[in-house]
């Protein structure tokens, strides 16, 4: 693991004089049709958003660069996908319909409903700690005893509405890795240690949802299971744990904004012997550091519970041996919508930079990991002619073979260059009127903003050098 990866809880402050408000970011993501609100036409519902074109880019790089460290460059984990829709036998096995729910308070004047575990830690300090509170939005002391609110969304399945036609929305995707355990074991035929890995979407009727795409109700799940033979559970997670910080600081994030946090007691979930999160300093005032993904040692509890409600067996056989067992399980539980948050908070940058007459003006700058990026290159012709508009297309055309890349004519270069800088993307090639002469082109890079000439048969070669494979 790298020296500069903090892990321990008393992580000092990353530097306070960078701030990045929350509303800066969600008024860039709408201004530049990254992330919106659902159904704005009729006035949104509440906690839910919609990604556009560049958030659907951005939100998918995440997931493929996971996918990709996860299965693509490892032989010993394998990907899969289950249905969102599944049966209460799985809940009531896996021990969320008992458990997976959050302390719920309403206030007895204004009849607002809160978390009270997030009460207590904005009012006194820690989510345990003893006291009164007062309600949040009408400040009175008529917050009410707390109750268990079940988390999970409930349908039902077919025409006819019965008892036996309920299925829920997955709160997590982690159960389709139990659930299915014994059939990829046995098709994929792997050994301890090994991994199934999915992404998707996962859904919790939050109490409080908020701060964004932080917490949904709707929301993208990456999960990795990986089963281990008992003993050697401690050491995998530890290896877990160094290798998902790493993950995040290649793909951009300042180890200095990250941290681990271990669970306390209280805290832990049913299923887990230990749990540490990965928190992300959000550089903003309310929000702080808040947790980006779980790690937990789940035991052979999923395992067990399933085997001994659907009297399949979930064991391992372990040939050389002769015996069989249930494997320990080390889970990276990441959340692609929130990962997505936390990249767009570390990449966005104000700098200053000399427009077209010298003067410094102020340059908003997405410094997205390449990887990450929604458009790889950007290809402006410098002015709408007609007599550009050929070659221009012709540029456009060889580049979005190997890259997602835009093709933009509209208003003047600097304000082009300016857009392409706020959403992110590496590279503007820029076709003029002496490209129609010397068939050179003239590539702009985002970060130093240093421009190369570059003829437009050497344009896939030379971007090519500059762009990772993802
Ligand atoms: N299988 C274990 C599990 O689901 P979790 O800590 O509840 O663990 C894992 O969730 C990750 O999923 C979180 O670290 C977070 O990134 C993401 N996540 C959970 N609830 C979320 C929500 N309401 N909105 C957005 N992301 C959420």
């Amino acid at each position: 693991m790298s020296e500069h990866l903090p892990t321990t809880n008393e992580q000092p402050l990353p530097d306070p004089s960078v701030t990045v408000e929350l509303k800066t970011i969600v008024e860039l993501c709408k201004a530049r049709g990254i992330i919106f609100p659902t159904a704005e036409i009729y006035g949104g519902v509440r906690s839910t958003w919609d990604y556009g074109p560049l958030g659907v880019e951005l939100k998918e790089n995440v997931k493929r660069q996971w996918w990709r460290s996860m299965v693509q460059l490892r032989d010993e984990i394998v990907g899969m996908e289950q249905a969102i829709l599944g049966p209460t036998e799985v809940w009531q096995a896996s021990g969320h319909l008992a458990n997976f729910a959050d302390p719920l308070v309403e206030c007895a004047k204004c009849h607002q409903r809160f978390r009270e575990d997030h009460l207590r830690e904005e009012q006194l300090g820690a989510e345990d700690a003893e006291g009164d509170l007062i309600c949040p939005s009408c400040k009175a002391d008529t917050l009410g005893d707390p109750r268990s609110f079940n988390l999970m969304f409930k349908t039902n399945m077919g025409p006819v509405e019965t008892a036996g036609s309920t299925v829920w929305l997955r709160p997590e995707t982690a159960q389709g890795m139990f659930v299915d355990f014994a059939t990829i074991q046995r098709t994929t035929r792997r050994k301890p240690p090994f991994g199934i890995a999915q992404m998707g979407k996962s859904f919790r009727n939050e109490i409080t949802p908020g701060n964004f795409v932080f917490r949904t109700r709707e929301f993208e799940q990456m999960e990795m299971e990986y089963f281990v033979e008992p003993g050697t559970d401690e050491q995998w997670h530890q290896y877990w744990i160094d290798e998902r910080l790493r993950w995040y600081v290649d793909l951009g994030i300042r180890p200095e904004n990250l941290r681990i946090r271990e669970h306390g007691e209280a805290e832990l979930s049913h299923y887990a012997k230990r749990t540490v999160d990965i928190d992300y300093y959000f550089p903003d005032e309310s929000m702080g550091w808040s947790e980006l993904e779980g790690l937990a040692n789940r035991t052979d509890f999923d395992l067990k519970a399933h085997q001994e409600a659907s009297g399949q067996d979930l064991t391992y056989y372990d040939q050389p041996n002769d015996r069989r067992y249930h494997p320990y399980v080390i889970e990276p539980a990441a959340g692609a919508t929130r990962a997505t948050l936390a990249f767009l908070f570390d990449a966005y940058r104000v700098e200053s930079a000399p427009d077209a007459k010298g003067e410094l003006q102020e340059r908003v700058v997405l410094k997205l990991d390449k990887r990450l990026a929604p458009y790889k290159v950007a290809v402006l012709p410098l002015s709408k002619k007609e007599s550009l508009t050929p070659t221009a297309r012709e540029v456009f055309d060889l580049v979005k073979v190997r890259w997602m890349s835009e093709y933009d004519e509209t208003q003047s270069i600097g304000r082009r260059y300016r857009r392409q800088d706020e959403i992110g993307t590496p590279y503007c090639v820029t076709v003029d009127f002496d490209t129609l002469d010397d068939r050179a082109v003239t590539v702009r890079d985002r970060d130093t903003m240093q421009q190369d000439r570059v003829p437009i048969a050497a344009l896939e070669s030379y971007l090519a050098e500059r762009l990772p494979v993802c």
